[in-house]
């Protein structure tokens, strides 16, 4: 079956997870994305947190499924002749290298627009334009400084970062918008475009609803958190715990057995108060106007959550769902990985998929989150270094078995197709 962005061509430059995790969404969407590694050494994550030795590692194999791995010397004069080559050709350039290292190999955005002016360059880096501009970064220092973590943890401990790689993941998933929306403004315009996406801009956007909330204190108690209304608020957003981040407020609750993930997420929706009260054996409160309003309960959500867990914890959370769930009450079992591994529904939309390597054997990824009617994704594995240099250099550029011999003599090229 066709794809989406059948015929569409990358340019790949990332590394690691950010932009990686940009060109493997639009790989699965049919784009053919050229991956472009130093010769020898490749992508750093191919050698990070490996759990068989000298095979490629997880983190590498689940970051790059469905593309082409092509081992290109780009500071080589060799080199960036094919990698001029490739702009020629490519629809699109993806890189999230340290700030200026394009540059530096000699491509600015102005020679490379010079070189083919449909192409449309996009960047991940850690911050725009402003004092920050030439950092590095990495997920964490994305997560502290888009807000992600001084409104995460509980009011009483440091400021926490999240499991969720916002700040790489996140911004590549914006990086893609980003890209596949520049690709469809380039059908009216002709032009490609420049696309560069801030870590820190792309964590703040998640964190949208705490920018909200900054206002809000300003006029008063943010009354849907835990402290209030008998802990302390100072003048910036705190940590919210597990409070819901919406108008309506939820909690984990603890269930049996008390294992570590034995817990369920509830909200008191306030639809569903009469359900949920006679759920848990206390309809007494339906009714009672100390509980029976929104309004009246917000002072008393510590109690309220403290009922629900009484009762929660006489079931598994499993069993908790399975009751709270057709009386409409919004709620979801913390599930640990392993019990996410092992769930078969996801198995069986493609979410979580089964693959097999050639050197590591079989492995568990995520596998595209975006359902597409006419454009299925297949997880295809991801390359070995350097895999595809002869037939990019045959197919896509032309090279005859001559020049291709002559630039890896050169070391233009790797060697370990
Ligand atoms: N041929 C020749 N040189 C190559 C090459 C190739 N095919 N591919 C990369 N290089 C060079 C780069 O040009 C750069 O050289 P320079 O320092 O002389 O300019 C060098 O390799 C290393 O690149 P760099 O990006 O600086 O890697 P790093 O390991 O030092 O830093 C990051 C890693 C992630 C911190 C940094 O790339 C970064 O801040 N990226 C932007 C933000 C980002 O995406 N962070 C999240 C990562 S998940």
């Amino acid at each position: 079956m066709a794809k989406a962005l059948d015929g569409v061509k990358i340019l790949d430059m990332t590394h690691v997870q950010s932009g990686p995790t940009c060109t493997q969404l639009l790989a699965w969407f049919g784009a053919d994305v050229l991956k472009i590694e130093r010769p020898n050494v490749g992508d750093a994550t191919r050698g990070q947190l490996r759990d068989i030795p000298d095979v490629d590692s997880l983190y590498f194999t689940m970051l790059n499924h469905n593309k082409r791995s092509l081992t290109l010397n780009t500071k080589h004069e060799t080199g960036q002749q094919i990698f001029t080559r490739l702009i020629e050709e490519c629809d699109v350039i993806v890189e999230n290298f340290a700030p200026g290292a394009l540059d530096r190999m000699g491509f600015s955005w102005e020679r490379i627009q010079t070189i083919n002016p449909r192409i449309i360059y996009a960047s991940v880096k850690g911050f725009g334009p402003g004092p920050y501009v030439d950092c590095k970064v990495y997920e964490n220092v994305a997560q502290c400084t888009g807000g992600s973590a001084s409104t995460t943890g509980f009011d009483d401990g440091p400021p926490t970062v999240t499991g969720a790689q916002i700040g790489d993941s996140g911004t590549g998933l914006h990086l893609a918008l980003g890209i596949v929306t520049a690709l469809f403004q380039r059908e009216t315009s002709g032009r490609g475009q420049r696309v560069y996406c801030a870590m820190q801009d792309s964590v703040l956007n998640l964190c949208r609803v705490k920018l909200r909330d900054q206002q809000r204190i300003e006029k008063g108690p943010l009354k849907e958190y835990p402290q209030y209304p008998n802990g302390h608020f100072g003048d910036s957003v705190p940590r919210a715990g597990n409070a819901s981040g919406g108008g309506q407020p939820g909690w984990v609750v603890k269930c049996a057995p008390g294992g570590p993930d034995d817990y369920l997420y509830v909200i008191i929706q306030a639809a569903v108060w009469a359900p949920l009260m006679r759920a848990i054996g206390h309809e007494e409160l339906i009714e009672d106007p100390e509980w029976a309003t929104p309004e009246a309960r917000l002072p008393k959500l510590e109690q309220a959550f403290a009922m629900i867990e009484e009762w929660t914890m006489t079931k598994t959370k499993f069993e908790a769902m399975n009751i709270l769930n057709p009386l409409n009450v919004p709620c979801g079992p913390i599930l640990s990985m392993k019990e996410i591994a092992a769930e078969q529904s996801l198995r069986e939309t493609g979410t979580v998929v089964d693959v097999e390597h050639p050197t590591r054997g079989h492995y568990l990824s995520v596998g595209n989150p975006i359902k597409l009617s006419d454009s299925p994704s297949e997880v295809r594995r991801s390359p070995l270094l350097g895999e595809h240099t002869v037939e990019i250099l045959r197919d896509v550029l032309g090279y005859s078995e001559a020049e291709i011999a002559a630039a890896r003599d050169q070391g233009a090229v790797g060697s370990e197709a």
